[in-house]
């Protein structure tokens, strides 16, 4: 059995289940916040450097001023005083408390800062990558600043329940002209006579870490790459499909639900970068245990 979440709130560790906010922060109020997923191997936060890179990114366009070095360490320290060897962390920044009113308080609150590191018991994707995925079409009805990494995610959190509802593992969104974005909370690939497509990097998706990783792997592995936008009048090109985070890594789709497009099984494209991504987490972080 996997270990209790391990938190730090605000500077002091203890169980997730003992941390305490007051309801007028407001990440409670407005989803006024930043957060952070890392995946963690061997004990070790893979990806590091870009992720706490992005953090800076998302808490500047917000305007929420915390010292990123402090909190860095503070992340190092709580993993290892949790003991955990295979999961994530979860790191969320507020604006901090304040009475509800839409503007920042004036002067600036303190920003309340959340760490909890989740263990794994299994890979929760590992059945996933093996065998494909699922996913369903939605619209995409987010907000136009999708770059930042903010707490608002209920556009996020429709598409995914969509999914869940119709059997799928993942939501697929798409805007208004049929140009889909991004998954739910995944970055979208598609293999096109042998060659990589994925939406290119705009305010309308997330700079996907593992993205730009899977970028690397590709030009590596001689797989060419195109960044350009694709529309789903367009999936039946498609030879393969799949989705790309931090946490499922490289995850094949093998069916979009009540649509055409189908795979018998994940293609040969989406298998090398499979493999090129675990050699890549191996040479990071020693040999992963799962
Ligand atoms: N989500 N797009 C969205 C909307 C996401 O939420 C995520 C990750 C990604 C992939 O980003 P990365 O490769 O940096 O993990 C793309 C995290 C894992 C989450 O919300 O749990």
């Amino acid at each position: 059995m996997a270990r209790p979440e391990w938190a730090n709130w605000n500077g002091t560790e203890m169980p997730l289940s003992e941390v305490r906010v007051s309801v007028t922060d407001r990440a409670y109020f407005f989803g006024d916040g930043v957060y952070e997923v890392f995946r963690v191997y061997n004990g070790q936060m893979f990806l590091e450097r870009p992720h706490f890179t992005r953090l800076r990114d998302s808490l500047a366009q917000l305007r929420i001023v915390t010292d990123v070095e402090r909190l860095e360490r503070r992340v190092r320290e709580t993993l290892a005083h949790s003991g955990v060897r295979e999961g994530q962390v979860y790191l969320q920044i507020s604006r901090g408390e304040a009475p509800r009113s839409h503007s920042f308080p004036n002067p600036p609150v303190t920003p309340n800062e959340l760490i909890y590191v989740r263990e794994y018991d299994k890979d929760p994707y590992a059945a996933y990558r093996a065998a494909g995925i699922r996913v369903l079409l939605v619209p995409d009805l987010r907000w136009k600043r999708c770059d930042i990494k903010s707490l608002n995610l209920l556009g996020n959190v429709l598409a995914s329940q969509a999914a869940d509802e119709a059997g799928c593992q993942e939501a697929i969104m798409m805007l208004e002209d049929g140009t889909i974005t991004e998954g739910s909370h995944s970055t979208v690939f598609g293999v096109r006579g042998g060659a990589l497509v994925t939406a290119p990097l705009e305010a309308n998706i997330l700079p996907g870490i593992t993205r730009k990783l899977v970028l690397e792997l590709a030009d590596r592995c001689g797989i060419p790459v195109k960044e350009q936008p694709f529309i789903a009048s367009s999936l039946h090109e498609l030879d393969e499909l799949f989705v790309t985070s931090t946490i499922a890594e490289v995850l094949p789709i093998i069916e979009i639900a009540s649509h055409t497009w189908k795979a018998d099984q994940p293609g040969p494209v989406t298998r090398r970068l499979q493999v090129a991504y675990r050699e890549y987490v191996v040479s990071a972080v020693g040999t992963a245990t799962h």
